[in-house]
C-alpha cells in the first residue's frame, strides 16, 4: 500500500510541472481526482489492507488526496481569465468616448423645409395618421368612387363601429385645420403618410409629406408660385428654377404639377432627370371652393392655395439617394453621413 501511495505522489510531481493551461489541468483532474481516477484506486486498495492498519492508511490517502485537491484548486484560480473589473472601480481607466448620433435625413430635409416656411410665417400644424374618411377624402372633394379610395391605394381599418383609414395624405390636416381655426390661415403640416403599394427602390408603404397651406383675402396663383419660387431657391440654391405644368388634383382648382430644374446635372440632362433637366416635387393649385366651404370657410370672402410635397423626393435631390428603401433599413453605413 506504501508504495502505491508513493507511486501515485512521484508521478504526480512530475504530471503536475507539466499543467500549463486549463485542458492539461482538466485532463489531470479526471486522471487523478476523477470518479475513475487514481486516487479513487487507492481508496479501493484499503479493503485490501487488514484492519490494524487500515486507519493509519486511511489517513495517508486522504491527506494525499487533499494535497492533491489543493494543488488542483490553486492551479485553477490561477489559468482562469483575468477577471474585468467594472469601470468605476478602476479609477485610472482612460475614457471611453462617446460616439454621437446624427439626425435621420429626413429629419434634417423636414426641419430645413419648416424653418424656410417659418421665415414667411407659416406655422406647424399636425394631424393623426389615422383618419377618418371625411378628412382624408370626403372633404376633400374626392367623389365617393374616386380611384384614391380604392382598395389599392389605402390602408383601412376597423376602428369600432366605424372605418377608418391611414392617411394617405397629409391633406388631411388642411381640412382640420381650416375646422377649428379662422381666416387667415398659413401654415405647413409634415408628417408620414401610407399607401398599400409594393415596396420597391421607387415606392413605399409609407413615406414623408408636407402640406402647405395659405388662405386669405384675395391670394391668387401669383402669390403661389411666388411662394414655390421662393422655396426653390432656399432649398435648392439661388440658381434653381421651376415650371409648372397644368394637372388635377380633387381638392384644388386649378391645379399643378411643380418641377425644378435638376440639381444634379444643373439642367443639362442626367440620369436622374431621365435627360430631361427637370424633376416633379410638388402637387399644387388654389383650393376649390367646395373644399373651403365643407370645412367653414366662406368661399365668397377667402381664396387660398395648397401644396404637398414628398419628403424622400426632396431628399433624395439633395442628397442623390437613388433607393427609397435605404430610409427605413437603419443601416448605420447610409446613417453616418448625414453628421
Ligand atoms: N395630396 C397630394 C398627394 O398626396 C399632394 C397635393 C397636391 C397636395 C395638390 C396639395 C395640393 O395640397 O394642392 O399626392
Amino acid at each position: 500500500m506504501i508504495q502505491k501511495i508513493n507511486e501515485l505522489l512521484s508521478a504526480f510531481e512530475i504530471d503536475s510541472s507539466l499543467i500549463g493551461t486549463a485542458e492539461e489541468l482538466e485532463t489531470f483532474r479526471i486522471s487523478y481526482l476523477g470518479s475513475k481516477g487514481q486516487l479513487k484506486e487507492l481508496f479501493n486498495e484499503l479493503k485490501n489492507v487488514s484492519n490494524e492498519s487500515k486507519k493509519e492508511f486511511g489517513q495517508q490517502v486522504n491527506a494525499v488526496r487533499m494535497k492533491l485537491e489543493a494543488f488542483y484548486n490553486d492551479k485553477k484560480e490561477a489559468l482562469a481569465p483575468i477577471k474585468k473589473t467594472s469601470v468605476d472601480q478602476d479609477l485610472s481607466r482612460t475614457g471611453e468616448g462617446i460616439t454621437q448620433g446624427s439626425h435621420h435625413p429626413l429629419s434634417i430635409v423636414r426641419n430645413e423645409i419648416i424653418e424656410v416656411f417659418n421665415r414667411i410665417g407659416f406655422d406647424v400644424s399636425e394631424g393623426p395618421e389615422i383618419e377618418d374618411d371625411w378628412h382624408n377624402f370626403s372633404a376633400l372633394n374626392f367623389p365617393k368612387n374616386h380611384p384614391a379610395r380604392d382598395m389599392q391605394d389605402t390602408f383601412f381599418i376597423e376602428k369600432g363601429e366605424r372605418e377608418m383609414a391611414l392617411r394617405t395624405h397629409t391633406s388631411s390636416v388642411q381640412v382640420r385645420v381650416m375646422e377649428n381655426s379662422q381666416a387667415p390661415i398659413r401654415t405647413i403640416s409634415p408628417g408620414r403618410v401610407y399607401r398599400n403599394e409594393a415596396i420597391s427602390a421607387r415606392a413605399h408603404c409609407f413615406f414623408h409629406q408636407i402640406e402647405g397651406l395659405y388662405i386669405d383675402k384675395d391670394v391668387s396663383f401669383a402669390d403661389l408660385k411666388q411662394t414655390l419660387v421662393y422655396f426653390a431657391k432656399a432649398v435648392f440654391g439661388e440658381n434653381a428654377q421651376i415650371r409648372l405644368r397644368p394637372s388635377y388634383f380633387p381638392f384644388t382648382e386649378p391645379s399643378a404639377e411643380v418641377d425644378v430644374s435638376c440639381s444634379i446635372c444643373e439642367g443639362k440632362g442626367c440620369n436622374v432627370c431621365k435627360y430631361s433637366g427637370w424633376l416633379e416635387i410638388l402637387g399644387c393649385g388654389m383650393v376649390d371652393p367646395a373644399v373651403l366651404d365643407a370645412s367653414g370657410i366662406d368661399s365668397s370672402v377667402y381664396s387660398g392655395y395648397a401644396f404637398g410635397m414628398g419628403v424622400e423626393r426632396i431628399a433624395q435631390l439633395k442628397y442623390k439617394v437613388n433607393d427609397l428603401r435605404l430610409y427605413s433599413e437603419n443601416d448605420m453605413r447610409f446613417l453616418k453621413q448625414f453628421k
